[in-house]
C-alpha cells in the first residue's frame, strides 16, 4: 500500500515558472487592487475589468512552462499515492504531469469559465489565448471566470479536507498561509502524519511542521532525501 502524500500548494510553486505570486514584492496585488479584480463586488461593479484581468493571466499561461517542482511532484506518483490541493488557478500541475483527477483547485481554474446565472454550467476554454468579455455567450449563457472570488464560498473545501485528513505526509509549498479557509486545511492533518513546508520566506507555523526554507525546486530535492527516511 503506497503512502499517501498530499501537496498543498500556493503561488510560490509556480514562481520559478515566471508567474508572479500575489504578496511578494512586485506581486500581483501590488499592481492591481484585489477587490477590483478578484471579489464578487468587484465583478458586479466592473465585469469588463475582471474579464480583461483574467484574459491577461490566461495569456501569460501560454508563455510559461511547468518547473522542476511541478515535475518532481508528478514523479513521486511512481512511489506514493499523490494528491495535489492547490490554491493556484494555473494549469501547471496538470502540465507538469499530475492527472486532473488527482488535483483539487480550491480557488478555481483559469482555463475554465462558467455561466453567470448557473454556476453548475462550467466550460473549458480551448486555448490560453481564448478571451472572454461581458458579451461572450457560450451555450446561450453569459460567462464569468471559473474563479473563486473573495466574498465567495470555496465549494471544494470539504473534499480537500477529507483528502488532507487521510494523508500520511502533507507537503505545503509556496503559500503565505494567510488566506482562509485554504490555510486552515493544515488543521485537518492526522496527529501521526508528517508535515513539511517548503518556502524561501516561510510563514510562522507550529513546531511539528518541518520547515524547508528553500525555493520549490530546491525544496523538492531536500524533501526527496527526507522522504527516504520515512
Ligand atoms: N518557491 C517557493 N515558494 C516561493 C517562491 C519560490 N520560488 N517564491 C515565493 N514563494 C513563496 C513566498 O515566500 C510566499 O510565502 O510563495 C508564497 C506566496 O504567497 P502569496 O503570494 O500570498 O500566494 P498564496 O499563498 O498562494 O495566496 C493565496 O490568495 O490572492 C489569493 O486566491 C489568491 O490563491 C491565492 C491566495
Amino acid at each position: 500500500m503506497k503512502k499517501k502524500i498530499v501537496f498543498l500548494t500556493g503561488a510560490g510553486v509556480s514562481a520559478e515558472s515566471g508567474i508572479s505570486t500575489f504578496r511578494d514584492s512586485d506581486g500581483l496585488w501590488e499592481n492591481y487592487n484585489v477587490m477590483d479584480v478578484c471579489s464578487a463586488a468587484g465583478f458586479r461593479r466592473n465585469p469588463a475589468l475582471v474579464h480583461e484581468f483574467y484574459n491577461a493571466r490566461r495569456r501569460q499561461l501560454s508563455e510559461v512552462e511547468p518547473n522542476e517542482a511541478h515535475r518532481a511532484i508528478a514523479r513521486l506518483m511512481d512511489h506514493y499515492d499523490v494528491f495535489v490541493v492547490t490554491q493556484n488557478v494555473d494549469n501547471l500541475h496538470e502540465r507538469g504531469g499530475v492527472p486532473s483527477d488527482r488535483i483539487i483547485h480550491l480557488h478555481g481554474e483559469l482555463m475554465k469559465v462558467r455561466a453567470v446565472n448557473d454556476e453548475s454550467k462550467v466550460y473549458e476554454l480551448q486555448s490560453e489565448l481564448s478571451e472572454t468579455t461581458t458579451e461572450t455567450l457560450i451555450d446561450g449563457h453569459h460567462v464569468r471566470p471559473h474563479i473563486v472570488f473573495f466574498q465567495e464560498a470555496v465549494p471544494m473545501l470539504e473534499p480537500a479536507a477529507e483528502i488532507v485528513a487521510r494523508a500520511d505526509v502533507l507537503v505545503i509549498i509556496g503559500t503565505s498561509l494567510v488566506v482562509y479557509p485554504a490555510a486552515g486545511l493544515v488543521n485537518y492533518v492526522r496527529r501521526d502524519a508528517r508535515i513539511f513546508y517548503i518556502d524561501p520566506h516561510p510563514a510562522a507555523v507550529p513546531s511539528r511542521v518541518h520547515v524547508i526554507a528553500a525555493t520549490a525546486t530546491e525544496g523538492m530535492n531536500i524533501l526527496m532525501d527526507e522522504l527516504r527516511d520515512l
